[in-house]
């Protein structure tokens, strides 16, 4: 492992772009991890302070004057490892080759999510499934890669996890409304989006249906046995800014109290909590009991690590004493994708596995 200042060095993929801009920031004054490899695709050769869209984020001096790379293995220099927030497209031939050629990759593209050999990791929900590396080693891989979840997906099994430890879960049924920053930048035209609901993102519903499964399902060995319950979903994009709202219908196996489910979630830790880890919210799951929230603009950063808590209400009864109604908010460029990915870090980093 090579280290700078008893930290390790990081490169950031697509590091101009809107989860790129927010590892940057997250990572400006990170105990473990400095940022020295910065990439993108019209901005390669610029300075990175000149290439940041002003989404307003505070970054380091230091990053701003980095000069932006092109995304070749020679591109980045020998880094500990790599963040990978690239465009799907190119995520899916560059990621596995630099993967193969020794790189440690993190990524939040879809592309791989839902390969076998490739864990799929929320830190409080499935930190065990990063045992799935053994099949990368087994295949002669040099470094390795991890996927995160798409960001509907991230808050969507952060919550499910406690209810799902305790009871049966049969089925979820979910509508969303999503933030406009989850289209990266610049994203949907205003004209499209302003007094506006589009009822459709393309291939959402897939993910948000197939991949909090992947992350509650069974480890055996290297192998991940998805979890048996069934999830609809049906996603909106909406004129807000960051942080996604998910109004959930479960219905379970058992007979269940809606004050139940509020203590599981809001008592719930994982190991990152129990690890203390740096980005690790002391509370991952906030309940709250104030009337009309969760709301974006007042919750979207609430708790210890601003955006990594996913902040729950309205828990309810549903049509009998087997069902149940909450709303979930869940910030998506932070817990659903650079804050979750960094904590994955920190966690493969204390387990050594960095
Ligand atoms: N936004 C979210 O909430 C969210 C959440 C979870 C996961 N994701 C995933 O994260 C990834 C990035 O999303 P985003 O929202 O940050 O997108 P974005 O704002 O549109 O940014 C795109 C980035 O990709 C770079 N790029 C474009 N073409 C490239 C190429 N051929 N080779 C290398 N880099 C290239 C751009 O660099 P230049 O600026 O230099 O052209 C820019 O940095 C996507 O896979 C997305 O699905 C996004």
């Amino acid at each position: 492992v090579k280290s700078s200042g008893g930290k390790l060095d990081v490169a950031v993929l697509a590091a101009t772009g809107m989860v790129g801009q927010r590892y940057v920031s997250m990572l400006s004054s990170h105990p473990y991890f400095r940022v020295t490899r910065v990439t993108g695709q019209s901005s390669v050769g610029k300075r990175y302070g000149d290439s940041v869209s002003g989404y307003g984020l505070h970054i380091s001096d230091e990053a701003l004057d980095l000069e932006v790379q092109g995304t070749r293995p020679e591109s980045l220099g020998e880094v500990d490892l790599v963040f990978s927030p690239l465009p799907t497209d190119i995520a899916k031939t560059v990621e596995p080759k630099l993967a193969r050629a020794g790189f440690k990759v993190i990524t939040d593209a879809s592309p791989h999510r839902m390969d076998r050999h490739v864990p799929l990791i929320v830190p409080e929900v499935n930190p065990g499934h990063l045992g799935v590396l053994a099949s990368q080693r087994k295949d002669g891989w040099k470094g390795l890669l991890v996927s995160t979840p798409n960001c509907t997906a991230a808050g969507l099994a952060l919550v499910l996890k406690p209810i799902h430890d305790k009871l049966t879960l049969r089925r979820v049924i979910v509508s969303t409304l999503q933030a406009v920053s989850g289209a990266g930048y610049p994203g949907v035209p205003s004209l499209d989006i302003l007094d506006n609901v589009i009822p459709y993102i393309k291939d959402e519903e897939e993910k948000v249906e197939t991949e909090p499964l992947k992350m509650l399902g069974a480890l055996d060995g290297s192998v991940v046995t998805p979890a048996r319950f069934e999830i609809s979903a049906m996603v909106h994009r909406v004129a807000t800014t960051d942080g996604h709202l998910e109004s959930l219908y479960i219905e379970t196996e058992e007979d269940f109290e809606p004050e139940e489910v509020a203590r599981l979630l809001s008592t719930f830790k994982g190991e990152p909590q129990k690890l203390g880890l740096p980005t690790a919210p002391l509370q991952p799951i906030i309940v709250t009991a104030a009337e009309g929230r969760p709301q974006p603009r007042l919750d979207r950063y609430a708790g210890s690590v601003p955006g990594m808590s996913a902040v729950v209400g309205r828990i309810r009864r549903g049509l009998d004493r087997k069902s149940g109604r909450l709303t979930l908010l869940s910030h998506n460029t932070i817990r659903g994708a650079a804050g979750s990915t960094i904590l994955t870090a920190e966690l493969m980093y204390r387990k050594g596995l960095l």
